[in-house]
């Protein structure tokens, strides 16, 4: 039984106009200004989608911005649903599950992350090109299977090459997954670095592994907002993320507008 009513979201999205789209994007923390590039916008707060459930992080608008880009249509959702929040899976994957039901191929999935390799940079953009989810417990039941695995080796080339000749500067690399709410420790993070980390976050690798497994192809793109505890020193807080989000929106927004104007 599914706490979110997938079909019941989808049906209010259509009666607004706002469920026909050639590519959806979730937007991170801090990133919801995306939805300014879009032509032919509109705005529809969650909360006059029934069944849509609530935001309650600072950073997430909380809103449906569907509009264009370029040619393609695009549904953007700003805000979503972590599991530090005391969601439970169903809400937490509710939006790439709607993005299913609606039929969209392409899901772009942003967030804002903390830097654990020393050779990001805070500001820097980075193509999630694998990812670890060690601490999740995946909600879908069935026999293990190697094909529910986000494997963008193919892409990857060409998603660089796309920032390349665009003039937008990009890194790629292992997004580590933590529940949170709480940043980690120092020895956290000198583990993770060990482990293969690249970048850690409280979001995307669940959406990435669900949007996988229901075969729509996904792209993730991280946002160092900071560097994660201990990888420099200075105080680590929400307020830091959202500042350097503000920073790099152009950037961000303009590829992920080339990310969906492309054939990629
Ligand atoms: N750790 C975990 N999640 C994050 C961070 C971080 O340092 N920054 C932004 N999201």
């Amino acid at each position: 039984m599914t706490d979110v009513n997938i079909a019941e979201i989808t049906a209010g999205l259509f009666e607004k106009n706002a469920a026909e789209a050639d590519a959806a994007v979730i937007l991170g923390s801090g990133l919801g200004d995306f939805a300014d590039s879009l032509t032919d916008r509109i705005d529809i707060p969650y909360s006059d989608i029934k069944g849509m459930p609530e935001v309650t992080v600072v950073g997430h608008s909380g809103t449906i911005h569907y509009g264009k880009s370029g040619g393609k249509r695009v549904l953007a959702f700003g805000g979503r649903f972590h599991s530090y929040e005391g969601h439970g899976m169903d809400v937490s994957l509710c939006l790439v599950r709607i993005v299913h039901e609606l039929g969209i191929k392409k899901l772009i999935i942003s967030n804002a992350a903390g830097g654990v390799s020393t050779r990001l940079e805070t500001g820097d953009l980075m193509l999630i090109s694998d990812f670890m989810s060690p601490g999740y417990a995946y909600s879908y039941r069935g026999v293990p299977k190697s094909n529910v695995r986000y494997d963008i080796k193919s892409l990857r080339p060409k998603i660089l090459q796309l920032a390349a000749e665009n003039g937008i500067p990009l890194q790629h690399g292992t997004y580590f997954y933590v529940k949170g709410p709480t940043y980690e420790t120092k020895a956290e993070v000198r583990a993770y670095r060990a482990m293969g980390a690249d970048v850690v976050g409280m979001s995307t690798a669940p959406e990435m592994l669900e949007a996988t497994r229901l075969g729509i192809s996904c792209i993730g793109i991280s946002l160092v907002t900071n560097m994660a505890t201990g990888v420099n020193t200075g105080k680590l807080d929400h307020s830091e993320v959202k500042e350097t989000a503000e920073s790099r929106k152009e950037d961000f927004a303009r590829f992920v507008n080339k990310l969906i104007q492309s054939d990629i």
